[in-house]
């Protein structure tokens, strides 16, 4: 494909469910936070002059005064709230969008679909084209995010059509998208696939997601022909392609100029300083092999007990989409097998294993990060992990090794310069993190300048630029 360059003049309107701030409620006040995950991170790469951000802030509003300083927070990042009623969004977000596209986007099967949280995704994406629709002006490049809004770039086209603009619109992936068979597994797969083709655009993490999406639009959807990386549907040919999603290398690899993480990090190098520190970044998340990663790390310790009172593996679980009955169950399992491993394995003067189920500041994310001979990621199917990344551009003095599943969409880029492993096979996960741990001064060099390399190359300000230049580029 093509390379183009977005135009400076165009106007970006980004579209995704998740803003980058949340907004909680603590005690009658509304706060807002950072978001975190992968979608929010790779967009703070965008350096388009002009763009505005709409989405979800995370729940209902209805005080007038609570409502304007949410927006004024919003507004300040470039940001504004598409606000929905709490009934609605829940039945969109942990209903349609997290109980059924979620898993099924992961290669899991069996999904049992809910009309009413079918309704509800509907009516948002409803919302989110009226909304968009009547923001954008003529010209505008329109970026959509993620599986929350598959009908969105359908009913875009249509009102924007109508209301006579011509705004180019493409479509981001952040997730895996699973192999055709699986995709049919969602009763109303098809209309999915026909509202991303409403898209001038799609861009996927890895060759393999694009693969399986092309797929599924031949075996799936009547009338469409697929040739090369283009979907020909509808009398429009919708293109398709791989965009590698990134990270601002720069403000992790610099953090440590900071005052507050250098201090951390003094602080933190000193608590460890006989130990070789592991670290593990996640939302808790059942794609992530959470209860794989205590499993394989339950077995290295057994396998390697002179190693017990060496090492401590610090486990950094974020919380994460708490209403769905699959993650509540995931913690408690979480909780139970830390408890079963600490109970085994800790002293009056040392635990190997350090849980923390809570959201930390990036001072101390980077201070971790950095402090690290090891980062162990054992997702399940991840669409990319963005952590491996974090880590990468955090250790360029220690040069760490990383140890990736390789189910992760990082695994296809980051294969020279990782240990890659199975997290189903708990043992293939020990002898990893063994041979990461035991790993000489030499090879751990080289492997890291792979893997610098490749983060230093692929960073989210790339990313943006490339596919909003392929964007641009349509509009000609
Ligand atoms: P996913 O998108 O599935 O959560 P990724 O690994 O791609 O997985 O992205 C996770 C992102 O969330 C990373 O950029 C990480 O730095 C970020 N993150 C983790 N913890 C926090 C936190 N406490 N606050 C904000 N962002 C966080
Ligand atoms: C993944 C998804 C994003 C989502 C993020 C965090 O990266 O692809 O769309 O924003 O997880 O999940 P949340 O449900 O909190 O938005």
């Amino acid at each position: 494909m093509a390379s183009g360059n977005a135009s400076s003049k165009q106007r970006v309107i980004i579209a995704s469910n998740r803003l980058p701030l949340s907004v909680k409620e603590n005690n009658g006040t509304y706060e807002t936070t950072p978001s975190s995950g992968g979608l929010v991170s790779a967009l703070r790469g965008l350096q388009a002059a002009d763009y505005l951000w709409l989405g979800w802030p995370g729940i209902e509003v209805n005080d007038k005064s609570a409502r304007e300083s949410v927006n004024a927070s919003l507004a300040k990042e470039n940001a504004a709230a598409v606000w929905l009623d709490q009934k609605l969004a829940t039945d969109h977000y942990n209903g349609f969008s997290n109980a059924i596209l979620w898993p099924s986007l992961h290669y899991q099967s069996g999904v049992v679909m809910d009309d009413n949280a079918w309704e509800a995704y509907q009516r948002v994406n409803e919302i989110f084209a009226d909304e968009v629709s009547n923001k954008a002006k003529d010209g505008d490049l329109i970026w959509v995010h993620d599986y929350h809004l598959f009908l969105l770039p359908r009913l875009l086209r249509k009102r924007l059509q109508a209301q006579n603009k011509r705004c180019p619109i493409g479509f981001s992936l952040h997730t895996p998208f699973t192999v055709d068979d699986f995709w049919r597994g969602v009763p109303v797969h098809d209309q999915l696939l026909e509202g991303v083709l409403g898209s001038d655009i799609i861009g996927f993490h890895t060759d393999e997601y694009k693969k399986n999406f092309l797929g599924a639009c031949d075996t799936l959807l009547d009338g469409t022909r697929v040739e090369n990386d283009q979907i020909h549907y509808d009398n429009r040919v919708v293109e398709t392609g791989k965009f590698i999603v990134g990270i601002d290398y720069r403000k992790f690899a610099d953090a440590s100029g900071d005052h507050e993480v250098l201090s951390r990090i003094k602080e933190l190098e000193t608590l460890y300083k006989d130990k070789q520190v592991i670290i593990g970044v996640d939302r808790m998340d059942y794609t992530k092999g959470l209860p794989e990663k205590l499993d394989g790390f339950r077995i290295f310790l057994e396998e390697h007990p002179d190693m017990a009172n060496k090492v401590v593996l610090i486990q950094i679980a974020v919380p994460s989409r708490e209403d769905v009955k699959e993650y509540q169950d995931l913690e408690a399992q979480v909780s139970k097998l830390v408890g079963q491993i600490s109970g085994k394995h800790a002293t009056p003067h040392h635990s190997p294993l350090l849980y923390i189920h809570r959201s930390v500041s990036f001072a101390e994310l980077a201070a971790l990060y950095s402090i690290s001979d090891a980062c162990l990621l054992t997702s399940r199917r991840d669409g990319m992990n963005l952590v491996a990344s974090e880590y990468v551009a955090c250790q360029e003095a220690r040069q760490g090794v990383l140890v990736l599943s390789e189910f992760t969409g990082a695994a296809t880029f980051l294969k020279p310069g990782s240990l890659l492993f199975n997290p189903s096979n708990t043992h293939s996960l020990s002898d990893a993190l063994y041979k990461a741990l035991t790993m000489d001064k030499e090879e751990r060099r080289r492997n890291y300048e792979e893997l610098r390399n490749f983060v230093t190359t692929n960073t989210s300000a790339k990313w943006t630029e490339t596919f909003l230049g392929e964007l641009g580029r349509l509009k000609n």
